[in-house]
């Protein structure tokens, strides 16, 4: 890809930073566009960064001029609200947001005249699917969160049909652990980091339902190391700039394809701490699938991606940068 320069919106976000790291690692410069909502300038230090909402108007000639002047060639988007009861309380916001706030980067991207473009999507495009998925699975989702998502996959694909971009979206799982303590996830909603803020605060971590047809009762997801998915991310680049005019829109579930209950989770996140409690059993959620677990045969075939963390690494590195983020 020769000296590229890429653009990471929500670059100083827990995923986003990790992928302006892996870009610097393969030997390419990024720049960041963020508006520090959840962003973390320390994640990103001696980045450009262009501080601007995505969903303002005006930060579509904002956005076109600052690819302009780093001389952009490609676009990582991953700015976005990402609470799922969030969505569901406020509708509004994650459209304006997720997809008001894309279609706002695309014009800039076309005033600027940058093609290549990777995006941040979810399983939650897959709704309540059960078992394996692989990227013919139904999408019907079942909040507004997953609803935004696949939205900007539909505008994408049609972009990509008459040549405006080259896209793909990669549809990640259950995103866990960091590379270092500075990158860690400061965002408590997710499980890894909801158990390890519990046994730091000396409660119960606790396991919401164990009366579910899986190997030991309790929900199965398919966990994926930061540091990972950030790889997938160059290499989708890699592959649209090699395909150039012939790259046809595409999705791609990022996952390890092993499904780990909630329980295994708890107790290894338990384990990490090295703290004295005991997992903390509570009724089911209303809307929680039994198993998800990623098929990721065709990210394989297609990128040449695979993981090389497993669950331990994640949990143990979360633990860390826990502990990190509690020291300052
Ligand atoms: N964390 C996960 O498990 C997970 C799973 C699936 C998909 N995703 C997707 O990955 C992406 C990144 O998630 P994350 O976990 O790093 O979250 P994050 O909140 O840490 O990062 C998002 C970044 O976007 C910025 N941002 C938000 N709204 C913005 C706006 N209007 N204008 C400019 N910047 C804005 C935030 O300040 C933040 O830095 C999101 O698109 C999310 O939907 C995350």
């Amino acid at each position: 890809m020769g000296s590229m320069t890429c653009l990471v919106t929500g670059g100083a976000g827990y995923i986003g930073a990790h992928i302006v790291a892996s870009l610097q690692d393969h030997g390419y410069r990024s720049v960041a566009v963020d508006n520090m909502s959840s962003g973390i300038a320390a994640r990103i230090p001696g980045v450009p960064l262009l501080q601007a909402d995505i969903s303002a108007e005006a930060s579509i000639e904002a956005m076109a001029h600052f690819m302009r002047e780093h001389q952009v060639t490609a676009v990582i988007h991953t700015a976005a609200l990402k609470s799922v009861p969030e969505s569901v309380a406020d509708p509004l916001s994650y459209y304006r947001v997720n997809i008001g706030g894309t279609i706002n980067l695309l014009e800039a991207m076309k005033l600027a005249g940058v093609t290549n473009f990777v995006f941040s999507s979810t399983a939650a495009v897959y709704g309540m699917a059960k078992g394996e998925v692989t990227e013919d699975s139904p999408t019907l989702p079942i909040n507004p969160y997953g609803e935004s998502k696949l939205a900007c996959e539909d505008l994408l694909r049609s972009l990509n049909e008459v040549g405006q971009v080259r896209a793909a979206s990669l549809r990640y799982f259950n995103v866990a652990g960091t590379a270092t303590d500075a990158l860690a996830d400061n965002f408590a909603t997710n499980l890894i980091p909801q158990v390890l803020r519990r046994i730091v605060d000396g409660q119960s971590p606790k396991v919401f339902g164990t009366d579910y047809e899986t190997k030991d009762g309790s929900c199965e997801r398919d966990y994926i190391h930061v540091a990972d998915l950030a790889n997938a991310h160059i290499l989708a680049l890699k592959a649209i700039v090699n395909a150039g005019s012939d790259w046809a829109f595409d999705v791609f579930n990022v996952g390890t394809g092993t499904a780990y209950s909630v329980i295994e989770v708890v107790e290894r996140a338990i384990a990490a701490s090295g703290a004295s409690v005991e997992l903390e059993v509570d009724a089911r959620r209303p809307g929680d699938p039994a198993r998800i677990v990623a098929n990721p045969a065709k990210i394989h075939s297609v990128l040449g991606w695979h993981h090389s963390h497993d669950l331990d690494d994640m949990v143990k590195s979360a633990w860390s940068g826990m502990k990190a983020l509690n020291a300052n």
